[in-house]
């Protein structure tokens, strides 16, 4: 893209009028998703959104993408109004702290989420696949957004305190304490107006002694596994030995509070989202269905998978690249501009609102051939290249690119491949996907499908999870992505 050398006001930017007032608030709050699919398309990579007291833009051009993400912590900043509206969950967590804060905590934690470290979360993985296998027995109908909520609460809680006898006793307490701190900070990021950021309102109070509940079984266990000496492989354990590479210093007792809550609240809903418009997609498509259950018989032989056939998984991968390619979980993530700054040959005033969203850059004809068709092939490595890397970034970018990508990706394909290999999902007539722009693309009210098996049972017991290889690389195949590793945070290039 090339800028003219005199940048044009921020005025000319193109887009929709809106309603007097509202402009396109109303829209955004009813449809997003048609709203942002739909002015990308008639207007460009960067549109003017009319919205009350701001001046916000929506940008799908992959450059403008780019920019946003990579100078994020530099001249692009998170925005304040939003990080305040649900700082009470999340504390100085990686997702909303900033500055130096979050470079600390992002190069302690960083280290955990390295392909070699999650490889301990195999059998976990595994065993939850398992789990789910067995659930869907004798079953003729699953609702898949129920059903990968209830598979990846499981495996977020179990992953973050695997190793406290105590947690997965009280995992129902756990559980709903996160879930009620969940649907609080989905409230406050929809909310037009966050009107009960300093009124003591029901929910804000729920959720407060949530907080508070939650964040006394952590202390508890952190002081319990202090006292004993032992280290635990867990998330938890994995968080209380991190140590800031630079200054050898560690998480104190609230940070590590605060970084239990955020990854739970990161992890969880987003990739439950993504393997259930996997499965969606795939039943409303019988040929890359067939394909993926061919490779998934090739592969396994049968037996269930572990992360060691990841690798061998290439198409289950491409079909999970593409599931999220079209229903990106992250379908809208907020930036400001600290400073009046030059973006796509338009002068964008100080603390303009950027609205980068997935969705719209993801479906725009400007960026991908056929943008509406599903085709895992896209993501082929002989077409890896025929994409700009920001017109793909379900996982974020630059330095704030999500911490999580290996261990989603590794959940996402392991699951999806042992459901494919042991059921057949079905559409059920008449049954609507009807979304909802949350926190992330929610399904509402859930999907129903039919499930019938596709092989015998295998004799398998839940437990008996077979442990990984740790001679092998296990992780899928990434390397034409975005892809993060242990990685300085700042050290990203653009
Ligand atoms: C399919 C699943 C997932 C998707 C689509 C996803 C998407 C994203 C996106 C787009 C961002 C960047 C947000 C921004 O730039 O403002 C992000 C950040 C983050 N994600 Fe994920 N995520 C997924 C799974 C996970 C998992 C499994 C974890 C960890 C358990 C995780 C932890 C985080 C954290 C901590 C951040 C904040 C990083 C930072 O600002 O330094 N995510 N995620």
């Amino acid at each position: 893209m090339i800028a003219p050398t005199t940048p044009r006001p921020y005025t000319e930017v193109p887009g929709p009028k809106g309603r007097p007032f509202l402009g396109v608030a109303r829209e955004l709050l009813d449809d997003p998703f048609t709203l942002v699919e739909q002015v990308t398309v008639e207007y460009g990579g960067i549109v003017r959104m009319p919205m009350p007291g701001q001046t916000a833009f929506l940008l799908s051009d992959p450059d403008l993408v780019q920019f946003a993400f990579v100078q994020t912590e530099r001249a692009v900043i998170k925005p304040p109004a939003l990080i305040q509206r649900v700082d009470m969950v999340l504390g100085t967590g990686l997702v909303t702290s900033v500055g130096e804060t979050w470079k600390r905590n992002r190069r302690i934690v960083n280290p955990m989420f390295t392909r070699e470290r999650l490889h301990g979360l195999g059998p976990l993985i595994e065993t939850v696949l398992a789990e789910t296998v067995e659930r869907w027995q004798g079953r003729t109908m699953i609702d898949v957004r129920q059903e990968m909520g209830h598979a990846l609460l499981d495996l977020v809680i179990r992953g973050l305190f695997a190793e406290s006898q105590e947690a997965m006793a009280r995992f129902d307490d756990i559980a709903d304490s996160l879930l009620e701190l969940f649907r609080f900070v989905a409230r406050q990021f929809v909310s037009a107006i966050p009107y009960d950021l300093y009124l003591p309102t029901p929910s804000r109070l729920r959720a407060r002694a949530r907080r508070k509940r939650i964040d006394g079984i952590i202390a508890d266990m952190v002081h319990k596994r202090r006292a004993s000496g032992q280290q635990h492989g867990d998330i938890l354990g994995l968080l209380m030995e991190a140590r800031d590479p630079d200054t050898g210093e560690g998480l104190s007792l609230d940070e590590i509070a605060d970084e239990v809550r955020t990854l739970f609240l990161a992890g969880y809903e987003t990739t439950a989202t993504a393997l259930a418009f996997s499965l969606q997609l795939l039943a409303e498509h019988h040929v890359e269905r067939e394909r993926l259950e061919a490779e998934v018989d090739r592969v396994l032989g049968g037996r269930p998978p572990t992360l060691d056939d990841l690798p061998a998984l290439t198409y289950t991968t491409q079909v999970f690249h593409e599931a999220m390619r079209l229903y990106p979980p992250a379908w809208l993530i907020g930036r400001e501009l600290p400073e009046e700054t030059e973006m796509g040959g338009y002068l964008l005033p100080k603390g303009a609102l950027l609205f980068v969203s997935p969705w719209a850059t993801h479906r725009s004809p400007a960026n991908w051939e056929a943008p509406l068709a599903f085709d895992p092939d896209r993501f082929s490595p002989e077409r890896r290249g025929d994409y700009h890397r920001f017109a793909y970034v379900p996982f974020g970018g630059g330095a704030r690119k999500c911490v999580g990508t290996n261990l989603a990706m590794m959940e996402g394909v392991l699951i999806l491949a042992g459901l494919v290999q042991r059921y057949r999902l079905e559409k059920v007539p008449g049954e609507r996907l009807r979304m909802r722009g949350g926190l992330t693309l929610d399904l509402l009210a859930g999907f129903r499908m039919y499930v019938t098996p596709r092989q015998p049972a295998l004799p398998r017991s839940v437990t008996g999870a077979s442990a990984p290889d740790d001679s092998q690389d296990s992780a899928p195949d990434e390397s034409a992505l975005d892809q993060p590793t242990g990685a300085r945070p700042a050290a990203e290039p653009g």
